[in-house]
């Protein structure tokens, strides 16, 4: 498999979207709902998964799709090469800010993570890894995560997670949100897990994402030496929604420890 040619096929691609995502800001959005009145999808939302939908069927027939808006394949195992597409994560930050939104594309060799990349169009950057290679912002190589003392963190969460009314130890949060340096929401899973890797955040919580939110940003984290699961310290699988929890290392196995240990997620 040439994982160098497939790496620039799709730069190259998430790059061109970038273009397009960019120029629709000139006009204007169909915006519906999906599973509740704060679930958002535009119609660029749905232009920009097609466009690599067809980008990599024409290029690559043989590999599969999993996208958020659902023009890709249903597959219910990770055999072969699969892209994990998120046309435009934050999209409630694209339709209200125009900002604090990203494309995120991971691909995965029979659930192997191969290739993340992240490109923060607005900013013009774009993070990405070839597994092995090191991990990049645009030309510059990102450095290893250092360790970190929960009281030294700002920890990336959203306030929803510590409220009342969901299935969730959300009790347990609150200690953790008192003895971090700061906490902070962006609205954008792949931004945050950017986030992470690059060390603007210490730590990125979430109670629940999908596989699209988050294969990438697994990947650069993990490149630079940090660490990622779901909140009960196990492998994320790439197929179902999970919790998560990527920090820094040495971080990770503190929160998880410390602070997560009795939690029921
Ligand atoms: C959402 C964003 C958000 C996260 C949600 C995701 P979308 O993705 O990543 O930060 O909290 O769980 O669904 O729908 O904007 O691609
Ligand atoms: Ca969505
Ligand atoms: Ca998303
Ligand atoms: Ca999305």
């Amino acid at each position: 498999m040439n994982w160098e040619k497939i790496y620039n096929d799709a730069k190259l691609w998430v790059k061109e979207a970038g273009e397009r995502i960019r120029s629709s800001f000139q006009q204007t959005l169909t915006i519906r709902t999906k599973s509740n009145p704060n679930d958002l999808v535009t119609d660029i939302d749905q232009e920009i998964e097609q466009f690599f939908i067809n980008k990599i069927r024409e290029v690559y027939p043989g590999h599969k799709i999993i996208g958020e808006e659902g023009y890709g394949d249903q597959l219910e195992q990770l055999e072969g090469i699969v892209w994990l597409i998120d046309p435009i994560d934050g999209t409630m930050n694209f339709v209200h800010q125009q900002r604090n939104f990203a494309i995120s594309l991971g691909i995965y060799e029979n659930g192997i993570g191969k290739i993340g990349i992240i490109y923060d169009i607005v900013h013009d950057e774009m993070y990405h890894t070839l597994r092995g290679t090191g991990a990049y912002l645009n030309n510059h190589p990102l450095p290893l995560l250092p360790e970190r003392t929960v009281n030294e963190s700002i920890i990336a969460l959203n306030a929803i997670w510590v409220m009342e009314n969901h299935r969730i130890n959300h009790q347990l949060l609150i200690p953790l949100a008192r003895d971090a340096r700061g906490t902070r929401s962006y609205g954008s899973a792949a931004l945050e897990l950017v986030y992470v890797a690059t060390g603007r955040v210490d730590a990125y919580i979430s109670m629940r994402l999908s596989p699209w939110d988050y294969a990438a940003g697994a990947l650069l984290i993990e490149e630079l030496g940090g660490v990622v699961t779901n909140l009960r310290g196990k492998k994320l699988d790439f197929l179902s929604k999970d919790s998560l929890l990527a920090a820094k290392p040495g971080l990770h196995q503190v929160i998880l420890k410390d602070y997560l240990n009795n939690g029921n997620w």
